[in-house]
């Protein structure tokens, strides 16, 4: 990991007698995307929260930029953007004068860097346009673009995709890609399993307010074993020829298809394998081994995450 931009650690916070977060210990490197995934009420939005300083931690510390949030909250949050839940305007005003009212509580800030932002954001040529006119995907870009006024060295985006459409999705994801080019580091949480293998490059998951699982996406995804889907007309006949074959872990009836799961690099042994008996096959199919995945074994580990 390269030099760290967001340091969380050994933070708690309770609400009443519920403990929302515990024990969190996360380290964020500079210029990465990093991904923040767990269930609904898992403690995500809270933890964004408690490191925006809307609301305080029970203990632990967080550092930003290296300096400590609880004691020197000013130069730990000063390069900070965030766009928490769905972002508000006033849908009367344009995007340009809504963005005009926040850059007029920056005093060092110049006007021209609102037309960078919506530059940035795609947002340039609807930039004289009423906001209450903007699709919620604009509203969302047109939030980024109100967390980057500030030149912020680091993100963080509550569920930037929640309720977009698959336009709006394609479009915040290559916002995401664009960013993280322009040197900014992203914390991003979401649903969307997907989405986040896309973008992010390490990834923690949250449960219950405990971080159960947390590293470089790609080391997380890599497996000692492959997956190929088969597609045959002998389906029952290729399931019996698979039974018991040393190479073969594993091997599900799909309605049209064979999921078969087995060791690392042994399909090019289990395609002449099936010729050898006659077996008519159709396609066969490598199945990346996918977030979707790995979360549903950590789930069954787990109990239902
Ligand atoms: N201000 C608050 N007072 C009391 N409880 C709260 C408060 N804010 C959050 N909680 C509780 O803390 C837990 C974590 O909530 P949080 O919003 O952080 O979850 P989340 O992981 O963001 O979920 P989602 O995926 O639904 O957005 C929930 O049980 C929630 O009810
Ligand atoms: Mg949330």
């Amino acid at each position: 990991m390269g030099e760290c931009l967001l340091e969380i650690s050994q933070l708690g916070k309770t609400f009443g007698k519920h403990k929302v977060l515990h024990n969190v210990n996360l380290k964020v490197a500079k210029g990465e995307v990093f991904g923040f995934l767990g269930p609904n009420g898992a403690g995500k939005t809270t933890l964004i929260r408690v490191v925006l300083g809307l609301i305080r931690p029970d203990c632990g510390s967080i550092l930003i930029n290296g300096f400590n949030l609880q004691t020197n909250f000013r130069r730990a949050i000063e390069h900070v953007g965030a766009v928490v839940e769905t972002p508000k305007f006033y849908p009367q005003l344009t995007a340009y004068q809504n963005l005009l009212l926040v850059k007029n509580l920056h005093r060092s800030l110049h006007k021209n860097r609102i037309g960078e932002v919506l530059e940035l954001t795609g947002l340039i040529a609807r930039a004289h346009d009423k906001v209450g006119t903007f699709s919620l995907g604009m509203k969302q870009r047109l939030g980024i673009a109100r967390a980057l006024l500030n030149y912020p060295k680091i993100i963080f985006l509550d569920e930037p995709m929640n309720g977009l459409d698959p336009q709006g999705i394609i479009e915040v994801r290559s916002l995401i890609h664009h960013l993280r080019q322009q040197g900014i580091t992203l914390f991003i949480t979401s649903h969307l399993l997907h989405e986040v293998e896309q973008v992010c490059d390490r990834i923690a998951i949250i449960k219950n307010g405990t971080i159960i699982a947390q590293g470089n996406l790609t080391d997380l995804l890599r497996s000692d074993c492959e997956v190929v889907e088969i597609y045959t007309k002998d389906i029952l006949e290729t399931y019996n020829a698979l039974a018991g074959v040393a190479f073969v872990h594993k091997c599900t009836i799909n309605q049209s298809s064979l999921l078969v799961e087995l060791d690392k690099g042994s399909t090019e042994h289990l395609i002449p394998f099936l010729v050898r008996r006659n077996l008519h096959l159709q396609y066969v199919i490598l199945r990346k081994y996918s977030l979707e995945d790995f979360f549903m074994q950590l789930a069954s580990k787990e109990g239902n995450l």
